[in-house]
């Protein structure tokens, strides 16, 4: 299956022929730019239009309705070559390639040429915890000489050091380093982003994160998810007190944070010496009844069975995965669950890999995420993500985009608006100055998006 997924593509790239047409008929300079920051009315779709011509590799990444991709699914990546995109209000109104294009646009239609470049769907970066305040560079020099993730955080470091930061930090300082950031991510071809709270561990410090990722989803124009994640880590004045620490995340936060519709999703950290299997499952069961759908950090660090939890409470994704078992998986695979791995954080902390492959090989639908923060992963670019994937978790180039792209999508329960060039989708995507999408990963290290594209709008940055 895995090999048959491999020839297909191969066949497809040498029927494409080297050259791109050129256009006439449409030679104005594109007019559909914007500068970053837009009124929320702006957001969700009312876009500008545009039409984009001159691709070479039109990577739509179609799911054809289905709200994830599996197994050999993964490696269709629907590839369109000499096409263009027509984007009216936001929205994708039209795919294909030039020689069928038969309609007419008015003359001040905005446009633009990709000149022969590759489009592809904006990525999805489906878990961050990118609010966050002071770093840890401290701790990434400890780790350079041996010392563990664990290690650390059992001296005071980790995410409580982070905490310390946030409690302190105003509203207006998260908002504004985080917004730095979005930019940034977005010049690297992030359209939407997951943001997590778990910084302030207290009431008025979780909602303080919640209320800023939720002004900057009004205030941004890349698509922003909130995550509200309580349950992070046990705060210090609970001296090790999780289970008054859960019934304050239960019985007043989840309730506060529900009413003021202030998350989407409920997440836990479920894990040695912070969360166990039976807390995770009251917080989640808890947000789910408030409308926050589950996620859950699982089986990071040790095989604690979140997984197979994740598959109990119906989460939306099981997120890390690096030490699932067996049971875990097979939990996965009678599921919705989608798996997202995070490459960049076994990267960065030198542990372990998620088994991408078997989780693949079992139909597990699989998405990959950066995990930005200030601990495990400094770092947003999603190729990196994909590289790492294919070098160090026996992805490859095809899967890996799928995984951050739709797969992505579905793991924020959007593949039905998001992660795809699909007519009727948001027009969220990328121009990239490469001569093949396997370029995305396959030449890592420097930043191949020559537009990013949301809404329908080109950006400028
Ligand atoms: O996903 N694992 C728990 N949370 C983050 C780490 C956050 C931090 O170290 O600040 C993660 O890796
Ligand atoms: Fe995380």
């Amino acid at each position: 299956m895995f090999l048959r997924g491999c020839l297909l593509i191969v066949r497809l790239r040498l029927q494409m022929p080297s050259s791109f047409l050129t256009f006439q008929r449409f030679s104005k300079v594109p007019t559909g730019f914007a500068s970053l920051n837009f009124p929320a009315s702006q957001q969700g779709g009312v876009g500008l239009n545009l039409f984009i011509k001159g691709i070479s590799q039109l990577v739509t990444v179609a799911s054809n309705g289905k709200r994830t991709k599996t197994c050999s699914e993964m490696h269709e990546l629907g590839i369109l070559d000499e096409a263009g995109v027509l984007c009216l209000k936001g929205k994708i109104d039209w795919i294909g390639r030039m020689r069928e294009w038969n309609r007419s646009l008015p003359d001040a239609f905005p446009e633009i040429d990709a000149g022969g470049k590759v489009v592809m769907p904006g990525f999805v970066d489906s878990h961050t915890h990118m609010m966050f305040a002071g770093s840890r560079e401290h701790e990434f020099s400890l780790r350079s000489q041996g010392a563990t993730y664990q290690q650390i955080a059992e001296q005071g470091g980790g995410i409580l050091n982070t905490v310390q930061h946030v409690r302190v930090a105003s509203k207006r300082e998260l908002k504004k380093t985080t917004s730095r950031y979005l930019t940034d991510m977005m010049r690297h071809g992030t359209t939407t982003v997951e943001i997590k709270s778990g910084y302030g561990l207290r009431m008025d410090s979780e909602i303080k994160m919640l209320e800023a990722i939720n002004e900057l989803k009004n205030e941004e124009i890349m698509t922003i998810v909130p995550t509200f994640i309580g349950a992070h880590a046990v705060p210090p004045e609970y001296n090790g007190g999780s289970d008054v620490y859960v019934r304050k995340i239960t019985d007043e936060m989840i309730p506060y944070i529900g009413k003021k519709n202030l998350a989407a999703f409920c997440d836990v950290f479920c894990e040695k010496g912070y969360f166990e299997l039976d807390e995770a499952e009251r917080v989640l069961v808890k947000g789910k009844k408030f409308g926050m759908l589950p996620k859950i950090h699982a089986d990071e660090l040790t095989p604690l069975g979140g997984a197979q939890l994740a598959a109990k409470v119906g989460a939306v994704s099981a997120d890390h995965l690096e030490n699932v078992t067996d049971k875990g998986i097979a939990a996965l695979q009678r599921s919705d669950v989608v798996a997202t791995l995070l490459p960049g954080v076994s990267f960065f902390l030198g542990h372990g890999y998620a088994p991408a492959r078997r989780l693949i090989d079992a139909g597990v639908p699989v998405a990959i995420a950066t995990d930005f923060n200030p601990g495990s992963c400094m770092s947003y670019s999603m190729p990196m993500m994909m590289t790492i994937a294919c070098t160090q978790m026996q992805m490859t180039p095809e899967e890996a985009l799928t995984a951050s792209t739709v797969n992505a999508a579905a793991a924020l329960n959007m593949s039905s608006t998001v992660g795809s060039i699909e007519i009727g989708k948001n027009a969220d995507l990328i121009i990239a100055d490469i001569p093949d999408y396997r370029f995305m990963a396959y030449h890592f290290g420097t930043n191949h998006v020559w537009k990013t594209i949301k809404n329908g709008t080109i950006l400028e940055f």
